[in-house]
């Protein structure tokens, strides 16, 4: 184990109280998430610089600006999930890294699925998953949700709502969306806690049309995500703060730091 790994080990760790969930930002969308039996779920985690390939081809920096806190053969989670097949969300760099994909469960949109296939994961272990799906994993509900895709590269986008315990905290995580009124219908959830996209490029949501949709769902708190992987997507958060303030008051913004434990009671 690398001396990455101590991060790995103070995740497993980390104590999470009752009515809570504990969450380490890796950047861009990735996140571990822990439930208070310890259940570790891991979204979109982008461990490699494999997209900085796709730069020459498209004349675009796609290094990678944020360090890699735990390398990929470190990594041990329980539910490793993705919300769409895109390299910076479904990374075959980071998954053919995991030395520990044989007790892991994987979960994804179908093209995701095809990912988690080639580089190395056995079928028993691969559990497709759909807007409105329900998966239902220790003390984790995992609650499918509706996200629009932003180019023709992927057309099955799709969100995630946690739930930590029967009664602890809902976390919605958007992905990688268009704007659409239906992202909305995640409020049927009641999410505590919103985990969106900002940037604005791509055609993902901006930090103003996520504020528009963070204010209609309603949920405690949001936090920005997919900001600050790359030179060129890049955003300045504070214009969500703001744009939070006029377009959703009552929702408090949380900004998280990388590989900082963060934990949210409902309590
Ligand atoms: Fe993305």
């Amino acid at each position: 184990m690398t001396n990455s790994g101590a991060l790995m080990r103070a995740i497993k760790a980390f104590p999470v109280p009752r009515g809570s969930v504990a969450m380490w930002w890796f950047g861009q969308n990735g996140y571990i998430m822990k439930s208070p039996e310890g259940t570790l779920v891991s979204t979109d985690l982008y461990l490699s610089d494999s997209c900085e390939g796709l730069a020459a081809s498209l004349g675009l920096d796609l290094r990678r600006q944020v360090p890699i806190l735990i390398p990929p053969e470190d990594l041990e989670v329980d539910l490793y999930t993705c919300t769409h097949n895109h390299q910076d969300h479904t990374d075959p760099a980071t998954i053919e890294g995991l030395r520990h994909k044989d007790t892991m469960m994987f979960l994804g949109p179908h093209p995701s699925c095809d990912v988690f296939r080639a580089s190395g994961v056995e079928e028993g272990r691969i559990q497709p998953a759909w807007p409105q799906c329900l998966v239902e994993f220790r003390d984790v509900a995992v609650h499918g949700t509706f996200a629009l895709p932003t180019d023709d590269t992927d057309l099955n986008h799709m969100g995630f709502v946690f739930q930590f315990g029967s009664r602890g905290p809902r976390v919605y995580v958007t992905g990688d969306t268009d704007y659409t009124e239906l992202l909305v219908s995640a409020a049927r959830h009641k999410p505590d806690l919103v985990v969106t996209c900002i940037n604005g490029g791509f055609n993902n949501l901006s930090h103003w049309e996520a504020a528009d949709i963070v204010g209609k769902i309603g949920p405690k708190a949001a936090i920005p995500c997919h900001y600050d992987m790359f030179a060129d997507n890049r955003v300045d958060p504070r214009q969500f703060a703001a744009s939070l303030k006029l377009r959703a008051p009552g929702v408090g913004y949380q900004e998280l730091g990388y590989g900082e434990p963060f934990v949210f009671s409902v309590d």
